[in-house]
């Protein structure tokens, strides 16, 4: 398996809204050409008066170290929960709170949310992944700080209980059958039993973050608003993940994909929800440029929420549609400037 590609996780901050403790993607020279802090370093508040003092405007971020920092704790909470220990909040506030701060500096919050796309160790980064686009949702429904805490923690922690589940079911490389399939489906009561001294509303999280709004979903197959709401944005996260992350038997599908796809399942997952994601993301990728599978470079103009599959795209003076789908016309190869 090839190692995630953290090399993307880089970012340009204003001086102004850089934080004690930010990592630097970049040396950082004065104009006389003296280093003023090189890459790598954690900057201090002294650090940050003296970039402060210098004609620069932007610094650019290396956010992987969170991510990595992240990723590693979240693997510890998962050994603990299997030895049975207790998972305190301290440990798990301590996976979120860098991520809370960062969501709001960041005004283009889908920039990271695109770049979250892991291709290894999918059980460990996709629960970090999962408690990050969840945090995003819910602070676009509007939610209040303390729930949008909430939130992220239910994400961070929503698939605990496959710390209860064999590692022969959790790693299979093909498809469950019936059988591991039900002894699957019980992560989601562990998580809940696991998680017995937390919030109920982030137990309920949980505990429904597989249930769907038809009744599909498990363990109890509730329907509409006998799901609880945080369970709602979670099992959006979780399907927005799943569809762009390489598993182990499936491929990833590009994210206007899956963004395509998931209107498309609005009797599974809840349309507010939905509508207010994809909208999200879909104004972030207007303006971007793409490269086009005949090698020419264009930028998104429009993509009309009903239609994905075929943004509008500005050619050189010429505004064309596009359609993604297309292996044998004009389609999009790459999207470039994420
Ligand atoms: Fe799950």
């Amino acid at each position: 398996m090839s190692p995630i590609d953290l090399s993307c996780y880089t970012k340009e901050v204003e001086i102004e809204k850089l934080m004690p403790g930010d990592v630097l993607a970049h040396d950082i020279f004065l104009e006389q050409g003296l280093l003023l802090a090189p890459a790598g370093i954690r900057l201090t508040e002294n650090h940050i008066l003296r970039l402060k003092k210098t004609r620069k405007r932007v610094v650019t971020l290396d956010f992987s170290k969170v991510y990595e920092k992240a990723t590693k704790a979240s693997r510890v909470l998962m050994l603990k929960a299997a030895r049975g220990q207790p998972i305190e909040k301290k440990e798990v506030m301590e996976i979120v709170d860098p991520f809370i701060k960062e969501a709001n500096r960041e005004k283009n919050a889908a920039r990271l949310l695109i770049q979250l796309q892991s291709h290894d160790e999918y059980t460990f980064q996709h629960t970090v992944n999962i408690g990050v686009i969840s945090m995003y949702i819910a602070k676009w429904l509007g939610y209040q700080d303390k729930n949008v805490l909430d939130i992220t923690l239910a994400g961070i922690l929503h698939d605990i209980g496959k710390s209860k589940i064999p590692l022969a079911i959790l790693n299979k490389a093909d498809k469950l059958n019936r059988v591991e399939f039900e002894i699957m489906k019980k992560h989601t009561i562990e998580g809940y039993k696991i998680l017995s001294n937390y919030d109920s509303n982030i137990r309920l999280a949980v505990l429904q973050h597989h249930e769907r709004e038809d009744g599909s979903g498990y363990p109890l197959g509730i329907k509409g608003n006998e799901i609880h709401p945080y369970a709602k944005i979670i099992a959006v996260a979780d399907v927005y993940h799943a569809m762009t992350s390489n598993r182990v038997y499936k491929n990833r599908v590009s994210p206007l994909q899956a963004l395509d796809e998931m209107v498309k399942s609005l009797d599974q997952l809840e349309p507010e929800i939905i509508f207010t994601f994809v909208q999200k993301m879909l104004d972030f990728y207007t303006g971007c440029k793409v490269l086009l599978n005949n090698g020419k470079i264009g930028t998104i103009i429009y993509i009309d929420k009903n239609n994905i599959s075929k943004p509008l795209i500005k050619v050189g003076d010429e505004e064309i549609v596009v359609d993604y789908k297309k292996t044998n016309g004009l389609g999009i190869d790459k999207i470039l400037n994420v």
